[in-house]
């Protein structure tokens, strides 16, 4: 991974790669969901029979070779020519969930080409048009479910981007929705953000569990929110209907100061009760990691930035680099923790910091 990385940043333009690796405020959320995996140790059983070890997993509807998926990033085509499309085929190769961001720089009809299993995510923008019109593009396409983002009613305060005065340039425009809704995101400002302008102009910032109810009626698809970290508010979510959740804080992207992912993922999953599948995404950059969040109650495991890591080094090839690696690991750990199954890992095999 951290080879794929360096990979990556020799290639990158400075002010994407910053875009890309970069949190809010000062990194303190970013740093933490990290943290938090180096600081928890796991426990082996021995002379378990490990001969098969079975990491494939189910999650609404999708088919999976591992409890592994790719997060949504936008604007993929900053790192690679192939973008979103690469992302996508080698998430495919490896039998990995694809979300594909809302703002893809590939056409949604291009991800779906890959043929692997494949979720859409969204942010609610005021004109709930264009939504709908996305929807029933993705569905047509293939898509299965919706994540819709809810952790960003403004956008967080990302110095470097603003240091920066970063825009997306014309190759990695959003090929997905009208030049004119997307205009902002594409006009430096000095001392400011394009990006935050432009979430500040189009997404609904009075977004409420209603519109939920609204969405998920309005599309047919399963809805699943991505950005909780409260307990009540998943209890909230199952009540709502929406049919998983994503525990995340954006990547430290949104709130700095906000919990690290992996603290708030057992109250969460407690809260759920198994009623809906619970995902969780933040700083996951080994196969143990993704052990631990099964064992403490996540049922699919995210990665964001380290599949870009494997798209800016490779291509498709790198992203399935990265991706068949998790999983190779997730395999071993599981097999040296004499756990065969993803059913044998609880949370009384991990250890944590008392905090
Ligand atoms: C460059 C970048 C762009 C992102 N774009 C989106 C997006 O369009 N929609 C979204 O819901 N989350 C977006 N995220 C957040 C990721 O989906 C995910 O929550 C986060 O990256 C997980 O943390 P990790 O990178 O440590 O794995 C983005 C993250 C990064 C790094």
């Amino acid at each position: 991974m951290d080879d794929y990385r360096s990979r990556a940043q020799a290639g990158a333009e400075p002010g994407a790669w910053d875009y890309l690796e970069g949190g809010a405020g000062a990194e303190r959320t970013l740093a933490a969901n990290v943290a938090a995996f180096q600081e928890v140790t796991v426990v082996p059983r021995v002379l378990v029979d490990v001969t098969t070890v079975d990491t494939a997993v189910e999650v609404c509807g999708a088919r999976l070779a591992a409890p592994i998926g790719v997060a949504p990033v936008a604007y993929q085509r900053l790192w690679h020519p192939d973008g979103e499309a690469a992302t996508a085929a080698g998430a495919a190769a490896t039998g990995t969930l694809m979300i594909a961001s809302m703002f893809a720089s590939a056409r949604y009809e291009e991800i779906a080409e890959a043929g692997g299993a494949r979720w859409l995510q969204l942010y609610v923008l005021r004109d709930r048009a264009i939504l709908l019109d996305l929807v029933a593009r993705a569905r047509a396409a293939g898509f299965t479910a919706l994540v819709v983002t809810v952790d960003t009613p403004r956008l967080g305060d990302r110095r470097r981007d603003v240091r920066n005065s970063f825009a997306i340039p014309p190759h990695a425009q959003s090929q997905n929705i009208d030049p004119e809704t997307m205009a902002l995101t594409g006009v430096p400002i000095t001392g400011g953000s394009a990006l935050a302008t432009h979430v500040g102009a189009t997404y609904d910032p009075g977004l409420r569990w209603e519109d939920i109810s609204w969405l998920a009626d309005r599309t047919g698809l399963p809805v699943v929110l991505k950005g909780i970290l409260d307990p009540s508010d998943a209890t909230r979510a199952v009540d709502a209907g929406a049919a998983g959740i994503v525990v995340s804080n954006h990547g430290g992207r949104q709130l700095d100061g906000a919990l690290a992912t992996l603290d708030a993922l057992p109250a969460v999953a407690e809260a759920v009760e198994g009623r809906i599948p619970v995902l969780v995404d933040g700083g996951v950059r080994r196969g143990v990691d993704v052990l631990v969040c099964r064992a403490l109650g996540a049922d699919v495991v995210l990665v964001g930035r380290p599949p870009v890591w494997g798209l800016a080094a490779g291509g498709a090839e790198g992203v399935a680099g990265v991706l068949g690696g998790l999983r190779a690991e997730l395999e071993l750990a599981m097999a040296l923790t004499g756990r065969p199954c993803l059913a044998d890992l609880t949370p009384a095999m991990v250890r944590r910091p008392s905090r």
